[in-house]
């Protein structure tokens, strides 16, 4: 098992406490969990999500600089019902939860859901986040979405996710407002045949060609995602 890396620089009493029960969590996802993140070879054993509201570094950019870079804050509303597919550690779930009426997160890892449990209890928004550790093609919502994100949730690298863009955005589509947005950022790609992230591209790509059709797309763009690779962000609402 890869050595899980962990924060050197001091915290607060209540932050290492909940950073010692984040850290619980992932070992034990670490050992249950075949495909667990962490174990992947970029990661060097980082954690995924990074979250500065609570010091908590990982591998991607923080929730907050990915909030702010993607111009996810058009998405703040205190009427709005949320929803965060393949939540993760749920801190893109909390961080919604401070600007909206309800956030909810389904993510298939059950450690992942408690981590975002823990971390919604710290930082008092317990009240409006719900997470259901589940596949996305297995969850059966009992409310509709004023917006749905979906982030690296398609075409997974841990092969969790492996239903057609059709049915995947179609199920979204079914679980949107009649005004309802969507959200999409694809997967990390190299856009050369054979290269080892290929597949990810094409996929995008097939995501792209299925939003375009079933949705109302009013934002597109492709961006740097580390040296080599490139991702798509794509923005629409229900037509
Ligand atoms: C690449 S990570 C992205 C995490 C998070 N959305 C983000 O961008 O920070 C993919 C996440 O999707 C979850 N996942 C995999 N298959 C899924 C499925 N069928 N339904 C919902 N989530 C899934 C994984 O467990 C993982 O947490």
């Amino acid at each position: 098992m890869s050595e899980l890396r962990k924060q050197d620089f001091p915290l607060s009493d209540s932050l290492s406490k909940l950073h010692m029960l984040i850290y619980q969590q992932l070992e034990q996802e670490q050992r249950t969990n075949p495909v667990s993140y962490v174990k992947f070879s970029n990661a060097k054993g980082r954690p995924y999500q990074s979250y500065e509201r609570i010091q908590f570094e990982g591998l991607r950019w923080s929730v907050e600089k990915r909030i702010s870079t993607y111009g996810l804050e058009r998405y703040f509303n205190p009427n709005s019902t949320i929803l965060d597919i393949g939540s993760n550690y749920g801190f893109f779930v909390t961080e919604f939860a401070m600007y909206v009426k309800e956030a909810h997160g389904v993510e298939p890892v059950p450690e992942l859901c408690r981590i975002g449990e823990i971390t919604a209890t710290h930082l008092n928004v317990h009240d409006k986040t719900k997470f259901f550790a589940q596949k996305f093609e297995d969850f059966q919502p009992d409310c509709l979405y004023d917006t749905v994100f979906s982030l690296a949730s398609f075409f997974t690298t841990d092969k969790k996710q492996r239903s057609s863009a059709e049915e995947f955005f179609g199920k979204i589509d079914s679980i949107l407002k009649p005004d309802g947005e969507f959200f999409y950022e694809s997967t990390s790609y190299q856009k050369s045949p054979g290269s080892e992230d290929y597949e990810h591209y094409v996929h995008a790509q097939k995501a792209f060609d299925v939003l375009k059709d079933m949705f109302d797309v009013y934002e597109s763009y492709e961006a740097q995602s580390g040296p080599e690779n490139q991702r798509l962000f794509v923005a629409c609402r229900r037509k």
